[in-house]
């Protein structure tokens, strides 16, 4: 996978912790989804004690985990450290690396991360949460796939070849990395969600200002010129439908046990 370097990515989110609440939509339908799947009838004997929310961003999840485990003891940790302080207004919150957790190993019953995975190595996040949750701990996850922003990509293939999303997964690989670090029963459900936007500069608005806007190698450097922005609204906008300009997200949330 071609991530962005680490520090972009952080640097990204630290400055998007005071926007990120307004445009969160998808954020917090998928925290919602994936705590729907979590404890489901097949999943619901999860009684976690203790609770890590790895990724937190401003705290969405965390405080629906605490809303439905109000007894928990739970621990929110995000790199990005004006998204820690965010978190920490209700949650315990930490500056950490989700790839190096300062944890102790078997410390919690569930580890739990939204849409933060698609920005690290999974090998790494696997291994890590392997470490810190107890036997038959639970792990959930949700990420991206393919198919996110699938219109923008048909939107930019006449304009140049530059790299304009990340190089989201398909769920086998995540399967076989979790399964790698030992995690078992695997269980995979992948939904497609569509936002719509009244225009192309308010899709991407909303993706810098939750911080999602840090690319790897094979970005454009520099702005685009006035033709080829012409150009790239006139592709977006032959998409248009009824509710406006759609982006469609490739959602996987992942389930496991330790
Ligand atoms: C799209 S936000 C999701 C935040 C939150 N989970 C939610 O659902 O609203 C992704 C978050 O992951 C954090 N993040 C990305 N890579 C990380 C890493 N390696 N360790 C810790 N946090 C990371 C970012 O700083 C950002 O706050």
């Amino acid at each position: 996978m071609n991530l962005p370097e680490k520090h972009r990515i952080r640097a990204a989110f630290s400055r998007a912790a005071s926007t990120y609440d307004a445009a969160a939509v998808l954020q917090r339908e998928v925290c919602r989804a994936l705590l729907d799947v979590l404890t489901n009838p097949g999943g619901g004997d999860c009684m976690p004690a203790d609770i890590l929310d790895a990724g937190c961003g401003t705290g969405y999840g965390a405080r629906l985990l605490a809303g439905r485990w109000p007894t928990a003891r739970l621990v929110a940790a995000d790199f990005a450290a004006a998204m820690a302080k965010k978190t920490a207004a209700t949650t315990a919150a930490c500056v950490a690396d989700i790839e190096a957790l300062p944890f102790g190993n078997t410390s919690f019953d569930l580890w739990w991360s939204s849409l933060t995975v698609q920005w690290c190595d999974p090998q790494r996040v696997f291994a890590e949460a392997a470490r810190v949750l107890r036997p038959q701990g639970r792990l959930a996850l949700s990420t991206l796939g393919p198919a996110t922003y699938a219109e923008l990509r048909r939107a930019f293939a006449g304009i140049d070849h530059h790299r304009h999303t990340l190089d989201f997964s398909e769920p086998a690989p995540l399967v076989m990395a979790a399964e790698a670090a030992g995690f078992g029963d695997v269980q995979i459900v992948r939904r497609s969600i569509t936002l719509h936007y009244p225009d192309l500069k308010a899709l991407l608005g909303a993706v810098k200002a939750i911080g999602a806007n840090a690319l790897g190698a094979g970005r454009r450097n520099g702005m685009m010129g006035k033709a080829a922005w012409q150009a790239l609204s006139a592709a977006y906008d032959a998409q248009r439908v009824g509710e406006g300009l759609p982006a469609s997200y490739d959602v996987i949330l992942l389930t496991a046990k330790r």
